[in-house]
């Protein structure tokens, strides 16, 4: 190949990856294969190695990083880059659009909403539509050149995309968030605490870290990505509203966020930031919020910023997950498996609304992982109904008399030995009649998922036992009142509310009763396959490992539990005993009984929280909006709803009640043809 021939060759390679990573780390969706793009890639590594005079920054060959930097140099910004206000209430946003109505003077605004990433701010410089320029926010005014690091980031174009005859800019600036996604994380710290190296707090810091080293080859290999969401300077092209701005983005190649949703007004606003707190945890990057932008340019350009934020965007925020606090003590709880659980006390810390003054530590490995000890100072985090967790101590705060955490080697409720299985992480106690086992799985058998026995709690569960009142599950069917108003605090009547509770639950489906029986590796999802796939107790008891590894998703582990826990005559003779008193309800919902239908959620419910509502319909087949239209077949109105309520109305949609909700989720439509 000559010179001539090898800068072709050089420029079509080129535009083929470009055009594949673009498929890839933007769109999702490669269409080639991993091996095929690194033949390409390789194929152009060899002319540029060949023709080093035809290397160029942007090629595709440039973004494994380069030679390690001394510092970093300071770029001003063009136009400054501002930060938000925050609001923390629907109050605080309806105030916010007062003001924004107020200072325009219109009667009606259209915002955009879209998710607050946590991450790290950066701007990207192109002139002509080459990429020249990358940097952090600094102090909003001036920050430090990335360029290096932010081209070890595939999402990041290093070439404006020439699309449906949208301009190139003489010279276009782009705001985004650098961040590195949830899974990533652990991937990441998981490494670090294989190599000994102190892990991060968060997804945020790891990616603040990682953009910010001064070897690019370090940032390349770690996976950083981008969302983009805000202009700064633009020369040579004319946009006019924020969606436009979005979809021009989009059109230059560069990734922009999924969530980005008009609306109409504040109520459509309240029920977005909604819909996405319950998104919040399926989400697989971090978001702390959202924010709501005003659509129109001119409008944003009139209402102008005070101080260091913009009068025409706000941060919706939600309760923060994370806070610091001291760990008093580790003791140590036995659960229903025998297993021993370190559960740190900590110094009682609102997190997310919630006081907390318990976390677990998991096990023995996680607190060495974690690098945790009695007296330090850390992070606890709370996510949704996950137990309280704690991230990692803080090491720079230690006085030198914190206390390494040591594993007892004896049950600390029965006194029997502990032990831990080589190759296991989870210390047990060995005895099956330690109480702490037999009180954990009545608690469990109980619970609201399983039987639902409403009333009966850890304390009372814990006299009975102590008493001697009850030895396993199956005794609770035989209580009568006379015997547990002989308990402390009982009386006649919360004694007959007890056993009204114990005979109601004797008619729970099947699936929570193979819940409540606590096999090991059994959980709800798992115990529905199983009411499934088997008519009765009979037919599951008899289940043999090789019919049910048959069943999709159940392995040999799970089936193994399944047949150990059916071999054990104390379990068998446990559900004989059961059985005698409990009516197993065998029909079974149809997972498709809702399919095709779209509901919205508008207002709060009382029953259940809407993130739940939504799952619970999402398990019937439905789907779910964000926002009123007339694919809507179903509004759930809960108290106060807003306008999605009045827009439903005027769109003459099948309105809910809660109640009627409720007796949905309850049994069958008898039609699903609304209106
Ligand atoms: S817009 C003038 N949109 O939040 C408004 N910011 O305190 C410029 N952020 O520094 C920012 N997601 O780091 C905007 N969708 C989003 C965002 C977002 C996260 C961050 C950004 C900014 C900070 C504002």
């Amino acid at each position: 190949m000559d010179k001539e021939q090898a800068a072709i060759r050089i420029q079509a390679l080129r535009k083929e990856l470009d055009r594949h990573n673009y498929q890839y780390y933007v769109l999702d969706s490669p269409v080639i294969s991993d091996a095929e793009y690194d033949r390409l890639l390789r194929e152009l590594e060899g002319l540029e190695a060949a023709y080093p005079e035809f290397i160029t920054s942007d090629s595709p060959t440039r973004r494994i990083g380069a030679k390690p930097l001394d510092a970093f140099s300071t770029v001003s910004h063009t136009m400054p880059m501002l930060s938000l206000a925050n609001a923390m209430s629907a109050e605080e946003v309806i105030d916010f659009d007062k003001r924004v109505k107020k200072l325009l003077n219109v009667s009606a605004v259209e915002y955009v909403m879209e998710v607050k990433i946590d991450g790290l701010a950066v701007e990207l410089v192109y002139e002509k539509g080459l990429f020249i320029l990358g940097s952090t926010r600094g102090d909003g005014y001036s920050g430090e050149d990335i360029t290096q690091n932010l081209r070890t980031i595939r999402s990041i174009p290093m070439k404006l995309m020439d699309n449906q005859g949208i301009p190139i800019p003489e010279r276009l600036e782009v705001r985004g968030e650098v961040y590195i996604g949830k899974r990533e994380f652990e991937e990441l710290n998981r490494k670090r605490g294989e190599a000994g190296e102190p892990l991060f707090a968060n997804p945020r810091n790891a990616g603040s870290g990682t953009v910010r080293q001064l070897d690019s080859r370090i940032t390349a290999g770690r996976k950083l990505n981008i969302f983009c969401y805000a202009p700064g300077q633009i020369i040579g092209a004319a946009i006019e509203t924020h969606l436009q701005f979005l979809d021009y983005l989009k059109k230059w190649g560069f990734r922009v966020n999924e969530y980005a949703h008009p609306c109409k007004d504040v109520g459509e606003v309240i029920d977005y930031y909604h819909h996405i707190e319950a998104l919040r945890e399926q989400i697989l990057y971090e978001i702390d919020g959202t924010v709501i932008k005003v659509n129109r340019f001119d409008y944003q350009a009139h209402l102008g910023a005070v101080s260091r934020s913009p009068r025409w965007a706000i941060a919706y925020k939600f309760e923060a997950q994370e806070e610091t606090t001291v760990i008093e003590d580790i003791i140590v709880g036995v659960g229903r498996t025998g297993a021993l659980t370190p559960v740190a006390v900590l110094k009682p810390v609102a997190v997310g609304g919630v006081e907390v003054s318990r976390a677990t530590l998991h096990n023995e490995d996680e607190i060495r992982r974690k690098g945790i000890m009695i007296g330090d100072t850390v992070i606890v985090r709370r996510a949704g109904d996950v137990i309280p967790e704690v991230v990692k101590a803080i090491e720079e705060k230690r006085t030198g008399s914190e206390i390494p955490f040591v594993m007892p080697i004896a049950c600390p409720v029965c006194g029997e030995k502990a032990v831990r299985p080589s190759g296991e992480a989870i210390t047990r106690c060995v005895n099956i009649n330690c109480p702490a086992q037999i009180k954990g799985s009545i608690e469990h058998f109980a619970s609201k998922r399983a039987m639902d026995i409403d009333g009966l709690g850890v304390k009372l569960i814990e006299q009975m036992v102590d008493k001697n009142i009850i030895k396993d599950v199956s005794d609770l069917y035989f209580l009568t009142k006379e015997v547990l108003m002989g308990l402390e605090r009982m009386a006649d009547k919360s004694a007959q509310n007890i056993v009204d509770a114990i005979t109601a639950s004797a008619k729970r489906p099947f699936n929570r009763f193979i819940y409540g029986l606590g096999i090991r590796n059994v959980g709800e999802h798992i115990s529905g396959l199983l009411a499934e796939r088997y008519r009765d107790m009979d037919h599951l008891s008899s289940a043999t490992e090789e019919e049910l590894v048959a069943i999709p998703e159940i392995g040999p582990e799970v089936a193994g539990s399944i047949t150990a826990f059916f071999k054990d005559e104390k379990n068998t003779e446990t559900i004989r005993r059961i059985l005698q008193k409990v009516e197993i309800e065998h029909t079974k919902r149809d997972k498709k009984e809702l399919e095709g239908l779209t509901f919205v959620f508008t207002g709060t419910l009382s029953a259940l929280a809407r993130e739940e509502a939504r799952k619970r319909v999402e398990e019937l087949g439905a789907k779910t909006a964000p926002s009123v239209s007339k694919k809507v077949d179903y509004v759930v109105a809960g108290a106060e709803a807003g306008s999605k309520l009045d827009k439903a109305r005027g769109l003459g949609l099948k309105i809910l009640t809660e109640e009627e909700f409720m007796a949905l989720l309850q049994k069958p439509l008898s039609s699903h043809n609304p209106g």
